[in-house]
């Protein structure tokens, strides 16, 4: 059968297939984690899961030896001066993530702002004011905990990041995952929830309950953004850290400075 033969189902699926082996193929190309056959993988980003399709990911094959996680600063090394994609010609700073390099608690937002671009660090405008308060109550510090971003640098005029950026960087938050080695990631809004669940659905579906990515215990809830022009909506959001702090006494972890006993 050719392909002219096909139905249109066939082809679109083939169509579908194809796309998505080539972004899986870029996306570890980009990483360093894809092996030639008889070839080692030139770098040990261990990816944990691929954001795409949401679904494990064999880093390692069986030819491919393993090495070890990057540490923060290897990978910081390996992102360079980055120019993988065009928000490297408008940024003004690469915002690669900020917190304890061990913290067994992450939060992964979309993008930097203005004020991230202009300083630096992930969540430092009024969003951040309000993520650090939410951290707080949580009896946790922006220090005590890691932050970062699905993208490094800002979209110009804070535009939703598009998808061969997301391709390009992705790869550096799993490694920054993989390093760190969090109990739990708060996803923080529906594109980094998407993101990091290989999904595309509302918040509303993913939200108040753990999603398990490799042994990761990913909890999304709504972007403190978004809870700036919804107050109404800060008590869902707490519902979600709640969870997360039950999961978190669960697993015997105390916030830093809570007296043992
Ligand atoms: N919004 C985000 O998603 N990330 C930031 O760092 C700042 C605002």
């Amino acid at each position: 059968m050719t392909e002219m033969d096909r139905g249109p189902n066939d082809r679109d699926e083939l169509v579908a297939l194809t796309r998505q082996l080539r972004s899986q193929l870029a996306r570890h190309v980009a990483a360093g984690t894809w092996a030639a056959p008889g070839q080692a993988t030139t770098r040990s980003a261990i990816l944990p899961f691929d954001a795409e399709v949401g679904t494990p990911v064999e880093v390692y094959d069986d030819r491919a030896p393993r090495i070890g996680r990057m540490s923060l600063a290897q990978i910081r090394d390996e992102l360079g001066e980055c120019t993988r994609c065009k928000l490297s010609t408008t940024r003004t700073s690469i915002v690669f993530g900020i917190g304890d390099p061990n913290a067994p608690l992450m939060f992964v937002g979309e993008a930097p702002g203005e004020q991230e671009d202009k300083r630096g660090e992930p969540f430092v405008g009024p969003a951040g004011e309000l993520l650090d308060k939410m951290i707080e109550a949580m009896g946790w510090s922006r220090r005590s905990v890691y932050i970062a971003n699905t993208t490094k640098c800002r979209p110009p005029g804070n535009r939703n990041p598009e998808l061969d950026e997301l391709e390009q960087c992705m790869p550096f938050l799993q490694a920054q995952i993989a390093s760190i080695a969090p109990r739990i990631i708060v996803a923080l809004g529906r594109p980094a929830s998407n993101q990091l669940l290989g999904r595309d659905v509302p918040i509303s579906a993913l939200r108040n309950k753990f999603h398990d990515v490799n042994g990761i215990r990913v909890m999304p809830t709504f972007h403190p953004a978004y809870l700036l022009r919804e107050p109404d909506r800060k008590r869902d959001a707490w519902a979600d850290l709640k969870l997360v702090m039950q999961e978190l006494a669960r697993l015997g972890i105390a916030p830093p400075g809570t007296p043992r006993g």
